[in-house]
């Protein structure tokens, strides 16, 4: 048996993956390989919570599964699927609702702001939104969850259902742990250096995708906003806009702050900027090259989605039918 400890974690289609997803999520996404059993999704379901495009979900469900691949996530060391490939997890998520409470869901604040943010689309979804992914983790008993600050929220509902649960019936989740990336590896859009950078940011130019090609990152960079104080200085509050070239630089270089903060003490900003474009450009050239040689390949994708979504399925499964069992379902 394997005892290795479990790790959830999956990522919504909705926009193009950026190099702050990376820094913020991914690379960890990888390490966590090394020691963990891991399973990672493309959460295929989240995504229909906003209004989106059918072509351009599938897109990017591919998309998604040829960038994992093309990282270096290896679909024999960890377990890779979309979501809507394992019914389990929306048959889950329906007995979660029934044991979660109305207030609880209101209270979320990405729900809040989402539902104020478009009225027009505030839908059951978006309110059940946590209670899908409280059982993406449930159903692997997972224990710990790689996620944003913004998702911590969901995942303490998750283990306050999975507790209520188990004190009514007897233990059957396992309380899952959220685990947020380390502070100082945040980055912020090249457009407005004190706005985090978003996958689905409105000024483009302020937001390096990872399939950006080597002009277009390289034009972003150049037209990264600092400040006309002409020295190049870490000091995230008075230089926002440099600090964070350093920050990029030193991730993608594979230096310490410091360290970048020396290596262009005496370099002008346009020097700067050009250096960090090229480093970004090379560090993501073979990713690129990679998923471009994958994205061509659907069948192999499909092969791919087919054994990850087998893998899972029959984890999930067994767990599914532990609470059907549990609730009174009749088998
Ligand atoms: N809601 C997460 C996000 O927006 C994505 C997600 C869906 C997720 N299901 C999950 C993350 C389960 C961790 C565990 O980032």
């Amino acid at each position: 048996m394997d005892e290795k400890k479990v790790v959830f974690s999956a990522l919504k289609p909705t926009g193009d993956l950026q190099i702050g997803n990376y820094i913020g999520a991914l690379k960890n996404m990888i390490k966590m390989t090394e020691d963990y059993d891991c399973l990672y999704a493309v959460a295929d379901l989240h995504s229909l919570t906003v209004d989106c495009d059918p072509k351009l979900l599938r897109k990017r469900s591919y998309d998604f599964m040829a960038l994992f691949l093309a990282i270096g996530l290896d679909p024999e060391k960890c377990t890779l699927f979309l979501q809507s490939h394992v019914p389990a997890h929306a048959e889950l998520a329906w007995i979660l609702n029934c044991f979660t409470q109305f207030g609880e869901a209101k209270r979320m604040t990405q729900f809040k702001d989402k539902s104020a943010k478009a009225p027009q689309n505030a839908n059951v979804g978006l309110f059940a939104y946590p209670t899908l992914m409280a059982a993406d983790i449930l159903l692997y008993k997972a224990d710990y969850v790689p996620v944003g600050k913004d998702q911590m929220q969901h995942l303490e509902l998750a283990r306050t259902i999975a507790e209520r649960f188990n004190n009514k019936y007897s233990p059957t989740f396992t309380l899952p742990e959220g685990i947020t990336g380390k502070r100082g590896s945040k980055i912020f859009s090249l457009a407005d250096p004190t706005a985090k950078m978003g996958k689905t940011d409105e000024n483009l130019n302020g937001t390096v995708f990872i399939l950006d090609d080597p002009d277009t990152v390289m034009r972003k960079f150049k037209r990264a906003v600092t400040d006309s104080d002409a020295t190049v200085r870490f000091d995230p509050q008075n230089k926002p806009g440099i600090s964070n070239l350093l920050t990029i630089y030193s991730v993608f270089a594979g230096v310490s702050v410091e360290e970048a903060e020396r290596e262009f003490a005496a370099a002008d900003y346009a020097t700067l900027k050009t250096r960090v474009g090229e480093t970004v450009v090379e560090y993501f050239r073979p990713i690129r090259e990679e998923y471009a040689r994958l994205i061509a390949d659907k069948g192999y994708l499909e092969s791919v989605m087919k054994t990850g979504a087998e893998k899972a399925s029959y984890r999930a499964e067994k767990m599914l039918a532990k609470v059907y069992r549990k609730v009174g379902l009749v088998r």
